[in-house]
Order: structure tokens, then sequence, then C-alpha cells
């Protein structure tokens, strides 16, 4: 068995390159690569393309974290074929998603803090728009989710 992720913020170049870099490295630490695919995406295409911002790759690098190779893209209609999780950083971006949902779609649509320890955050704040403080609760908050999301998915393997 194998299962396929994806997050998904508005830009993808702050929140969902973060988790998708961070679980990347839980995934490949834990032996797991070839049974878990991991990507991201934004509901917005303006940064279609894109490297993700250079606050987002600086702060998770010294984390240990690479996320320069991520290129940002758009969500699509043909991701809900293809994803078992697809996993919201904040709750426009489910009400976005819910409104592309096709009516048969079997995968686990939510928002990915609900896999994380329950300390007060439902969402991932959006740091584009602040400072460096910003980028670091973006990464204690991922990483905190990414370890509880990695945990659900070995139980069900
Ligand atoms: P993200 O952050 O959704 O975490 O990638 C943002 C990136 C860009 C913009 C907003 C949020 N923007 O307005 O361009």
């Amino acid at each position: 068995m194998s299962v396929k992720v994806l997050f998904v913020c508005l830009g993808n170049i702050c929140r969902s390159p973060t988790a998708d870099g961070v679980f990347q490295k839980m995934v490949s630490d834990a032996g797991l690569t070839k049974r878990i695919q991991i990507d991201s995406a934004g509901t917005a295409n303006w940064h279609q393309g894109r490297a993700p911002d250079p606050r987002t790759v600086a702060a998770a690098a010294k984390r240990g974290f690479g996320l320069s190779v991520l290129r940002a893209r758009a969500i699509k209609q043909s991701d809900f074929d293809e994803f078992d999780y697809i996993l919201a950083m904040d709750e426009a971006n489910l009400a976005d998603l819910h409104s592309l949902k096709p009516a048969d779609y079997a995968g686990h649509l939510g928002l990915f803090l609900a896999f994380g320890s329950q300390n007060g955050y439902r969402e991932v704040p959006d740091p584009y728009h602040g400072g460096n403080e910003g980028f670091e609760l973006v990464l204690d908050l991922v990483e905190d989710a990414a370890a509880g999301l990695l945990s659900s998915i070995q139980q069900k393997f």
C-alpha cells in the first residue's frame, strides 16, 4: 500500500512548501519514501513555477530542511484523482478546495493541523506579509503536525 499526500496553501511559496519539505524529510528518515509520495500546491496560480519565498527557504534551512528545489504550482482538478490526503493550511484554503472537490472524492480533505498536538492553532497563519517570527511559527506548527500525520499514516500500513 502507498499513500499520496498533497499540502495546499494560497501561494504555494511559504506554508505548503514548508510542509512538503518537512514531511519529505520525516518520511525519508523513516525509510518510507517509496510508500508515501508528497507534493504541494496553491489555490492561486500567482507564483506558478517559482521557488519558495527566500524567507521560507532560509528559515527551513536553519532547521535542516531543503526547500529550494520546489516549484510553485496551482491546484488542479486531477489532484483529486491522485491524492489520498489533501491537507489545507487554513480555512480559506479548505473552503476553496471544497468548492473544487468532486462529489465522489474518497480521500481525506481537511486541515493539516488536525494532525497536530492541538496546541491552540487550527490554521497555519500566513507569514507572507509579516516578519521572521511568522516563518518560525510556520515551521513550529508544520513540524508538529507532520509528526502526527506520519504516525497516523504509519498506523494504516
Ligand atoms: P502561502 O503564502 O500561501 O503560504 O504561500 C502567501 C504567498 C503569497 C501571497 C500570499 C500568501 N501573495 O499574496 O502573493
